[in-house]
């Protein structure tokens, strides 16, 4: 039987961008797990979408590490990719459907995942499956905003004509969200 730690926090800081919000996640994860040397460890970002943040961001950190695989669900994100590392493996692939990630099934080292979370219907299976991929040792984490009344609400309003001329999607889920990095190893 599978069983699993973990911790939950809520980072105070508003990013001016995504890409330094990857950025800061990815030192907080290696603050929380203590990462060092990840020159043997194989990293997969779930939900990776077309900027690759936070595949970046562990390169940047972490210019050693061995491998990433980048999964999206949407195979369009990734026609808009030019140059990417060539240690970055693109895949296809959607988290509430097993079978779609069969092949990385406890083989990764560690699991991270940015803006996603929050988009995903069915919560639990997101993260079985997660637990599913990772190696015995393996570590995940993710990045996701609350479920507050304020994701309704701002996305009704951004439908409204008026609404979306004064607003810029960006700004106000910056301004409104609140997000939690939540953590768990697979022991
Ligand atoms: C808001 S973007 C976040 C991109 C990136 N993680 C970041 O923080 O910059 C969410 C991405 O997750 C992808 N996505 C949505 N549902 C997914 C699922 N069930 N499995 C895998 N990817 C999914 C979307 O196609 C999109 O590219």
């Amino acid at each position: 039987m599978a069983e699993s730690s973990g911790s939950s926090k809520t980072p105070s800081k508003i990013y001016e961008s995504v890409e330094s919000e990857c950025l800061a996640f990815v030192k907080e994860c290696a603050a929380e797990f203590r990462w060092r040397d990840l020159s043997k460890d194989v990293i997969m970002d779930i939900g990776c979408g077309s900027s690759l943040n936070c595949c970046n961001a562990i390169l940047k950190e972490f210019p050693d590490v061995k491998a990433l695989v980048a999964v999206d669900e949407n195979r369009s994100v990734f026609s808009s990719i030019n140059e990417k590392d060539e240690r970055i493996q693109l895949c296809v692939g959607n988290i509430i459907k097993r079978e779609t990630l069969k092949e990385f099934e406890g083989k990764m080292d560690k699991v991270i995942s940015t803006n996603l979370i929050h988009q995903v219907p069915n919560k639990k299976l997101a993260f079985e499956n997660v637990y599913y991929m990772l190696k015995p040792g393996g570590e995940a984490a993710f990045l996701f905003a609350l479920d507050t009344c304020f994701c309704p609400f701002i996305e009704a309003m951004l439908k409204d004509p008026p609404h979306q001329a004064i607003y810029k999607v960006s700004e106000v889920f910056s301004q409104t969200l609140h997000f939690n990095c939540v953590t768990f190893n697979k022991l």
